[in-house]
């Protein structure tokens, strides 16, 4: 068997969804930025799923919103230096293209078996109602990792199923048409943190604002909100109090993360101590946001476009190679 090269070793999309909150960053963004520094896993492809987002009801502020994310990545640590960043729909051409040829290579039926998808239809829609589009979602996702090549594709546990479909496309794709595309792996990154809304109802999350610290917040907002978030009584070891203790350690420098160990030691052993803690919290927090809105503040837009456009062009000229295999391997050699 013919022994295909990978071309990008590590390579992940991420959603527009626009206005981050801390939860988005300790249980994802994170995930990225750490990979970027770890030499021996190779240099990261990060993009933007905007043709991703057209499966939502109704995507607004698309472009705005992709550029808002651009700039929340790098000030929370992407760096543009170390890895390749690009917006999906540069590449609308040859993702449309591959997912022509792929589709034939799976059913209906499989597709409806997509955890995600059967999820969706479960909850808030009918098998009527769904877009065709939104039945390819897993599709077009193996069309991004598979016209890049890609070696290792870092995704939480909601995504995997539609890695598998990646993986499964590339070995059916092989084996109608001859080894042409290198199967990409998971890299899985385990359980993300679940953190919990500040205001004790469910996990943090956009929808329900007055328990999430959001990044773009003024913030004095962010901090009444850990003034009035719930945590436990002396003694206690509570969800909303651990999810707190990890939103601490995650923006404490080192003195104030021995600091709150130490708080914790005093609190479980009947200390009434969470006064202190939301101090110590509050300070760290402070100065976690002032940090991450000065450098958004200082990104301009077209320094932005200069980024995805750099990154674009290594994308397309990856995925324009891997088209033309395809097109060779399946025997639509009509243009050179
Ligand atoms: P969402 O904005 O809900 O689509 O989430 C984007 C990503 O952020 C998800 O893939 C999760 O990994 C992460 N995330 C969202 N909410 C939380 C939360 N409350 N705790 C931990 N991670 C979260
Ligand atoms: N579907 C992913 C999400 O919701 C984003 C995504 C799109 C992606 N294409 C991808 C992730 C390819 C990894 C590889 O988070």
């Amino acid at each position: 068997m013919k022994k295909l090269e990978y071309k990008v070793d590590v390579f992940t999309g991420i959603r527009p969804s626009g206005g981050l909150h801390i939860a988005n960053v300790i249980g994802s963004v994170n995930t990225i930025v750490t990979l970027q520094k770890k030499e021996e896993i190779g240099r990261p492809m990060v993009f933007v799923a905007d043709l991703h987002a057209l499966t939502d009801a109704e995507p607004k502020d698309t472009q705005k919103n992709v550029i808002e994310v651009v700039k929340d990545y790098i000030a929370l640590g992407l760096d543009p230096k170390s890895c390749d960043i690009f917006i999906q729909s540069e590449l609308i051409e040859e993702i449309s293209g591959l997912n022509l040829y792929l589709s034939r290579l799976i059913t209906v039926s499989e597709l409806l078996r997509v955890p995600t998808l059967k999820e969706k239809i479960k909850k808030n829609m009918e098998v009527s109602n769904a877009s065709v589009l939104l039945a390819m979602y897993p599709i077009m996702m193996a069309s991004d990792i598979l016209l890049q090549k890609s070696k290792f594709v870092p995704v939480g546990q909601d995504q995997q199923a539609h890695i598998e479909i990646a993986r499964y496309l590339a070995r059916k794709f092989n084996k109608a048409y001859g080894e042409t595309i290198p199967v990409p792996n998971i890299l899985t990154l385990g359980e993300p943190e679940r953190i919990k809304s500040l205001s004790g109802d469910g996990k943090m999350s956009k929808t329900n604002p007055s328990g999430a610290i959001l990044l773009d917040d003024p913030i004095e907002i962010s901090l009444s909100k850990i003034k009035k978030a719930q945590t436990a009584f002396a003694g206690e070891m509570t969800d909303s109090l651990d999810s707190l203790l990890k939103i601490g350690k995650f923006v404490a420098n080192e003195d104030e993360k021995e600091k709150i160990e130490e708080i914790v030691k005093r609190h479980m052993n009947g200390g009434n101590v969470m006064g202190e803690f939301k101090q110590v919290l509050s300070v760290a927090m402070q100065r976690y946001l002032k940090d991450f809105q000065e450098k958004k503040s200082k990104l301009s837009d077209s320094e932005i476009f200069k980024i995805v456009q750099d990154g674009g062009k290594i994308a397309k000229e990856n995925a324009k190679e891997t088209i033309k295999e395809v097109r060779k391997s399946m025997q639509f050699e009509y243009i050179s």
